[in-house]
């Protein structure tokens, strides 16, 4: 077996770490430069850094028995309970069992409706923002975004709460990754306020998704949303249901995996058009089949569109990296990967591995013509990962952000501010460093 080349910065592993910390874009982009598409790097702990295809199919689909979550996305564990994202073996695929139903096409339909309406909503309130000074784009997808999570999942629910989980959101955000990326600082947080203040955060969303759940058990109404899906589904074999805290945790992944990833994915997307009038043309030609907002059945007949919402996934993957743990001995690409190794799958750099794509660092739509995907290998483009484990949401985040963008490109030019240039801040979805600011027109 070959040894897996070692990127080191020096003889000290924190000063790693902390680079790692500052700039994890930049640090491993440097160890693919030096070392190859695989190599392994000590943090706090060793890991395997990956961006080989190969190595992807793997972990992911062929042996994927042979890997667990890893140990940073269980530090999720205290928000997202037991959920789909964290759970592992027999419960995990029982979960998923249960919750696939909910992801069916004509589900999907069904709870098309309502983005539509809330889209339509959306562009009436960014028209007052048209000629005015830039907006930030960020708040204003993850506005339009997690409004779509918290409908299609729970229904209706009062301004002052969804304010309350916007702002809870993104502080536990901060809070978690900071616990990941900056160990040392733990002791301070104990103290200072931070993790008494994620608690009372969590609190307050547990008591919220109780009683959405508590008062729906009740009331004997039947809506058409993910929560009575979750409510309803049974076990095909056994008849079980799930009880209210396998709800919650569900419930809960769901719209934690669900917004935040589209919202960026958007932004980022909004921030490209602005510099590629010809594709934004391109759009809008298509986008003369639909007067305000796109219908279900007119998505399949926007190809381009869909095209350029791929290269912006591919250039700007939001869920940018998957962790597993080898629970095995085993042999990936002839390198030895010991039990209890962590191997770290970069998305961003497979997705710009210049071994696999041409001029990787272009936006270009053409990259998802039909016959140019048929001719790719299926693992060197994973934006929703692969295998048994693949984003549940998939089909619902595409068509979400079909919908939004069509529309939204449709309606305004959105336009950069002069000499504005934004980096790239990967939190645990790939964030922009200071924000996207774009002026509506
Ligand atoms: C652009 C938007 C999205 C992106 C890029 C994305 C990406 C991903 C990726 C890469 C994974 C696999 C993680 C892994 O294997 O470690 C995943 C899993 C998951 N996603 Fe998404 N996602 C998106 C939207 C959504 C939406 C809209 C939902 C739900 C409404 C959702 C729910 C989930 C769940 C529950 C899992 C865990 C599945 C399992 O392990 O069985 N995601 N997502």
């Amino acid at each position: 077996m070959r040894p897996i080349p070692e990127f080191k910065i020096g003889p000290i592993p924190l000063l790693s770490a902390i680079r790692f910390a500052r700039d994890p874009l930049r640090f491993l982009r440097q160890g693919f430069d030096q070392c190859g598409d695989t190599f392994k790097i000590r943090l706090f702990r060793e890991f395997i850094v990956t961006r080989d295809p190969a190595f992807f199919r793997h972990v992911l689909q062929q042996h994927h028995k042979n890997f667990k979550k890893g140990n940073s996305v269980k530090l999720l564990r205290p928000v997202l309970g037991n959920g789909l994202v964290i759970s592992d073996g027999d419960f995990w695929l029982r979960q998923r069992r249960l919750v696939q139903p909910a992801f069916h096409r004509e589900r999907l339909h069904e709870l098309f409706a309502t983005m539509g309406e809330l889209t339509a909503a959306f562009l009436e309130e960014l028209e007052q923002f048209r000629g005015k000074p830039a907006v930030d784009i960020d708040a204003k997808m993850m506005g339009i975004t997690s409004d779509i999570a918290l409908k299609t999942l729970f229904g209706n629910m009062n301004t002052e709460d969804k304010e309350q989980i916007y702002q809870q959101v993104s502080r536990t955000q901060t809070y978690l990754v900071t616990r990941v990326r900056k160990p040392y600082r733990l002791p301070l947080m104990a103290i200072n306020g931070e993790d008494r203040r994620f608690k009372s955060d969590l609190a307050y969303f547990n008591s919220l998704v109780y009683d959405f759940i508590g008062k729906r058990r009740l009331s004997g109404e039947t809506p058409n949303d993910l929560l009575q899906l979750l409510l309803d589904s049974k076990d095909e074999e056994t008849g079980e249901q799930m009880n209210d805290e396998q709800i919650r945790d569900e419930a809960i992944t769901m719209f934690a995996a669900g917004h935040e990833t589209s919202a960026t994915g958007l932004s980022w997307l909004l921030w490209e058009l602005a510099a590629q009038p010809d594709i934004v043309a391109r759009i809008r030609k298509e986008s003369e089949i639909f007067d305000n907002v796109p219908g279900f059945e007119q998505l399949i007949q926007m190809p381009y569109t869909r095209q350029v919402i791929e290269e912006g996934l591919r250039l700007y993957p939001p869920a940018w990296t998957m962790t597993r743990e080898s629970t095995v001995d085993q042999e990936i690409e002839g390198y030895g990967i010991p039990k209890g190794s962590s191997v770290f799958m970069s998305i961003f750099e497979l997705h710009r591995n210049p071994n696999l794509w041409n001029n990787p660092g272009a936006f270009n739509p053409e990259n998802f013509q039909a016959e140019t995907v048929k001719n790719r290998a299926k693992f060197n483009y994973l934006p929703f990962g692969a295998g048994p484990r693949i984003c549940i949401g998939q089909q619902f985040a595409l068509m979400e952000m079909q919908l939004v963008l069509a529309a939204l490109v449709k309606r305004f030019d959105f336009v950069r501010e002069p000499g504005a240039t934004v980096g790239m801040h990967p939190q645990i979805v790939l964030k922009s460093t200071n924000g996207i600011k774009l002026y509506v027109r």
